[in-house]
């Protein structure tokens, strides 16, 4: 297929204010602050009205206490999980639940999808032990109220600081396949529940934000640092693909997995438990790099950002299967930005195809 139609690599389809993703100095500017810079003690709801401002009529004050509002709000919804949802895949029993939320451009609006990954995912982690929804409490931050309602208790200052460094971390990334979907379905003036719904869809594929729950299969299968050379190379020689590498985008180590292995250390730190599996990632981590540049030499394959989010995630004692709803609680605000910046002034996302299907062979109209 001719290189500008394969998965329309180095195709520009979106001018945007939120994000800039260089993929060859292997740097992501958030609205004119480094991702680093972010990570390192922003909020949640900071960086989304970061993101959010200048997109509704409404100047984006108080974020914080409108999110903590949003989120008692929804989880009305939560009632509405059934047994089929529990048993399937978490991704789409929030998909079930978030479809329940009307569609709309306001802020309000806006506001209870950003809410909603949060208080969903944390609902189906506990209904899936067999244990009742725990109700936000909208005077807690974000980060610090999603840990609270899957635990049940107060989470302690560490936690909460690495939680937040995550979801401040994947907040946005330029026209990746999700944000790319929402923008679509927001072209169409559709609303916001439909653009992060397109979003969340486009999330739950291995080669996006699907890949974290196999990296901890493949850490516990290599499970010592010694084992990490045979295992790798043996799932290439399969043809498998290694979760947590490679990237469409960069072309050097991406900025964010720095940014995560700082907080997943800091946080080993302060509990001063994991610091072998921090180990263990570290060695897969350099006998894959170096086995990835002898199986493909001509193509430049670095860790992406999903290894140690694999690993944060795991140290907050996430279940692997709620990997990728971690992953929607901060994407969200981007999909939400980008939605809005799409529909405010955009045109209507229409590609054309080229048709490589059979001739007409019988006359159009029969005899
Ligand atoms: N392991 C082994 N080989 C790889 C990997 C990998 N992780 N990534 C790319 N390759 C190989 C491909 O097989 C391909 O080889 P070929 O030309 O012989 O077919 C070559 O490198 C080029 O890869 P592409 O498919 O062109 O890369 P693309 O830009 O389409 O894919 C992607 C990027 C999907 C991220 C890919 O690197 C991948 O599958 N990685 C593993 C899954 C993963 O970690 N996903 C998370 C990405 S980050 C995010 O979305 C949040």
């Amino acid at each position: 297929m001719d290189a500008g139609l394969d998965g329309l690599e180095g195709v520009v389809a979106a001018a945007t204010v939120l994000s800039d993703v260089d993929g060859a100095a292997g740097r992501l500017v958030i609205r004119g602050h480094t991702v680093e810079a972010l990570a390192q003690g922003w909020t949640f709801e900071d960086t989304l009205a970061l993101l959010w401002e200048g997109f509704f009529p409404e100047p984006l004050t108080r974020p914080a206490e409108r999110l903590g509002a949003a989120r008692s709000e929804v989880f009305a919804h939560v009632a509405a999980l059934d047994d089929r949802q529990l048993a399937g895949d978490p991704v789409d029993a929030m998909r079930a639940l978030i479809a329940r939320i009307a569609d709309g451009q306001d802020l309000s609006t806006a506001y209870r999808l950003a809410a909603s990954p949060a208080v969903f995912a944390a609902a189906v982690v506990r209904r899936r032990r067999g244990e009742a929804a725990i109700a936000p409490d909208p005077n807690l931050g974000h980060a610090a109220d999603t840990l609270r309602m899957i635990t049940g208790a107060p989470a302690s200052a560490a936690r909460i600081a690495a939680l937040q460094a995550y979801l401040v971390t994947v907040i946005d990334h330029g026209l990746n396949a999700s944000t790319f979907a929402a923008r679509v379905v927001a072209s169409t003036q559709a609303g916001l529940a439909s653009s992060v719904l397109a979003g969340l869809s486009a999330l739950k594929g291995p080669l996006h934000g699907g890949a974290p729950g196999p990296i901890i299969e493949m850490l516990d299968g290599i499970s010592a640092p010694g084992n990490a050379r045979a295992w790798i190379e043996a799932a290439l020689e399969r043809g498998d693909r290694l979760m947590g590498f490679g990237h469409r985008v960069y072309r050097v180590r991406d900025p964010r997995a720095d940014a995560l292995k700082s907080a997943v250390a800091a946080l080993i730190a302060a509990e001063g438990a994991g610091a072998g599996r921090l180990a263990l990632a570290e060695a897969v981590e350099t006998a894959a790099l170096a086995i990835l540049r002898e199986h493909k030499p001509g193509r430049s394959l670095d860790t992406n950002v999903e290894l140690y989010t694999a690993l944060l995630l795991e140290a907050l004692a996430f279940p692997p299967a709620i990997f990728t709803g971690v992953f929607a609680m901060g994407r969200v605000a981007g999909w939400i930005a980008h939605a809005r910046e799409q529909a405010l002034g955009g045109r209507l996302i229409r590609p054309q195809s080229v048709y490589v299907g059979p001739p007409v062979t019988r006359p159009l109209i029969p005899a």
